[in-house]
């Protein structure tokens, strides 16, 4: 049996993620706040607020009865408000930063410490990473600083292949919070996401679990891809 550890299940990418996981009969470790009632009973799962930095290598001990993992991705992010750079105070973008940068350390330092053997790791990053678009300021930099962990994190770990892989627009909570809350007039980026195809939180996990050996087969680790562009 395979197995699939996860952050961030409570909704969005991830719950479809550990839908299509179960599907394929993968054995799921989760790491979040929220246990949507489905998984109840289906997976090994501990509650775990990633804010809390200090809490997450318990949280992992306490969670994983195994020494291998097959596939681990580390899903969970928040957007923070989209709002000028110059208006955002640095406690804001700290938050961003643990959540979807500092957490997923401590989660890559507890495979390392502990001995776990993972195959393959894909970070849910952004093409935030790299536009940069006015208003974007915390998250584009904490999914910019997750590219470089994960490309670090790739030389230490030999034999696990790391992909940070932007997974193109998913109408999930967080998009639809910026489509339904964002001024498009002071953020045209808004505009350009509210024409974009976008897809289901279910196609989109289907189409990344589709792609992992294609992602381990053809990019090198530590590799930044974006799922549009290949
Ligand atoms: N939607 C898109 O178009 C898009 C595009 C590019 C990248 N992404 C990335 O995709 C990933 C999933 O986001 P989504 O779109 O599915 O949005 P979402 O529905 O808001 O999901 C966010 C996930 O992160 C978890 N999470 C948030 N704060 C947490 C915390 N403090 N501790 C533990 N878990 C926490 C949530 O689980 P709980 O409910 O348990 O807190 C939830 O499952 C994120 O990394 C996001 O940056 C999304």
């Amino acid at each position: 049996m395979k197995s699939l550890f996860i952050t961030g299940i409570g909704s969005g990418l991830g719950k479809a993620f550990v839908e299509i996981a179960l599907k394929k009969e993968y054995k799921v470790y989760a790491l979040s706040r929220h246990l949507p009632e489905e998984f109840e009973g289906k997976i090994n799962f501990v509650k775990c607020d990633l804010r809390a930095l200090e809490n997450i290598y318990k949280c992992m001990k306490d969670l994983l009865d195994t020494e291998e993992i097959d596939l681990a991705i580390l899903n969970a992010g928040i957007l923070g408000d989209i709002k000028e750079i110059n208006k955002t105070n640095l406690y804001e973008i700290q938050e961003v930063m643990t959540v979807n940068v500092w957490a997923n350390k401590v989660i890559l330092d507890f495979f390392i410490n502990e001995s776990i053997k993972v195959n393959q790791i894909i970070g849910i990053s952004s093409g935030a990473a790299v536009n940069a678009n006015k208003g974007w300021g915390g998250y584009s930099i904490s999914k910019a600083s997750l590219n470089v962990l994960l490309k670090l994190y790739s030389r230490e770990m030999p034999e696990t292949h790391i992909t940070a892989l932007a997974p193109g627009l998913v109408l999930t909570p967080m998009l639809k919070y910026i489509l339904e809350n964002v001024d498009e007039e002071k953020f045209p980026s808004v505009r350009r996401l509210k024409t974009s195809p976008k897809q289901t939180p279910l196609e989109a996990a289907e189409r990344i679990f589709n792609l992992l050996s294609r992602l381990k087969n053809d990019f090198p680790s530590g590799e930044y891809v974006d799922i549009r562009k290949i």
